[in-house]
């Protein structure tokens, strides 16, 4: 079977992950979570404070941080790995979540990690999420998919992992984060979330999950087929 790029942009808490997870499991490609990308550097921000406005020191910053995915062995996850360390649950908590709109928003970070993440994907035989994955990452995917799911839901939906990991949050906490990450990253200069006319819109608020997942899985293959017949054409 022929490999394609498969890019899932959407507002948070919307199925992104969890869609292109089970899609890629099932077409045998890769994963690839690009917002666990600017998670990490959101950590690194952190952990070590430096001037945001600056391109001096956001450049020196980038220079200390390297993000790597890697492999868990026990169920085989994807794992985020900041400088050697396992960031994996650190870059989930809400502290994260606060301030990682702002930090996704300087252009220097945003080119150092669309460049990783155009590596990453240059193999092809993979599923991408994120916000700018259609639009700027991979353009010329052959599947893009623009998911969405009212706020509530989506909160609902957050909240309910959250606390499954331990976590101990209002809904109210997160709707709030939620709305104002969506206001951020959809009003932002640098490569703002927009749903590409290319893009097949997926409102998952009323979806069974299983039924989301399929609905991408038999776009994925119908755009496959094209592209063989294309390629054998030529
Ligand atoms: O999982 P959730 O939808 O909460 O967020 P995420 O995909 O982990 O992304 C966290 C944040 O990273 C987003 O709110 C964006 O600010 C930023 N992001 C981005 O700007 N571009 C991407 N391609 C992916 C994430
Ligand atoms: O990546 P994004 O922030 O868009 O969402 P996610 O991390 O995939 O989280 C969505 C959560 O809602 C996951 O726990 C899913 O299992 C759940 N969910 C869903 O995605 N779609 C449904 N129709 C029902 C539940």
């Amino acid at each position: 079977m022929g490999k394609i790029v498969i890019a899932i942009d959407g507002q948070s808490g919307c199925g992104k992950s969890s869609t292109a997870k089970a899609v890629a499991k099932s077409l045998g490609y890769t994963y690839l979570d690009s917002g666990a990308m600017y998670r990490a550097v959101t950590y690194y921000y952190l952990q070590n404070p430096f001037d945001l406005g600056d391109a001096e020191s956001v450049s020196r910053a980038l220079e200390n941080v390297d993000i790597e995915f890697r492999l868990n062995p026990e169920d085989g996850s994807q794992l985020t790995f900041l400088n050697g360390e396992n960031v994996e649950a650190q870059i989930r908590q809400m502290e994260v979540s606060k301030s990682v709109s702002k930090v996704a928003a300087v252009k220097l970070i945003r080119e150092a990690m669309v460049a990783q993440q155009r590596k990453l994907g240059a193999a092809k035989g993979v599923v991408m999420d994120g916000r700018d994955i259609g639009s700027v990452v991979f353009p010329d995917a052959a599947l893009k998919v623009y998911m969405t799911a009212d706020l509530e839901t989506r909160a609902k939906r957050r909240l309910r992992e959250l606390s499954a990991d331990g976590g101990v949050y209002s809904l109210k906490e997160i709707q709030k984060n939620l709305a104002e990450r969506d206001k951020l990253d959809s009003s932002r200069e640098e490569s703002p979330l927009v749903k590409m006319e290319d893009a097949v819109e997926l409102d998952t608020s009323e979806l069974k999950f299983e039924d989301q997942v399929n609905f991408v899985i038999d776009l994925a293959r119908e755009r496959i087929e094209k592209e063989e017949t294309y390629a054998s054409k030529n």
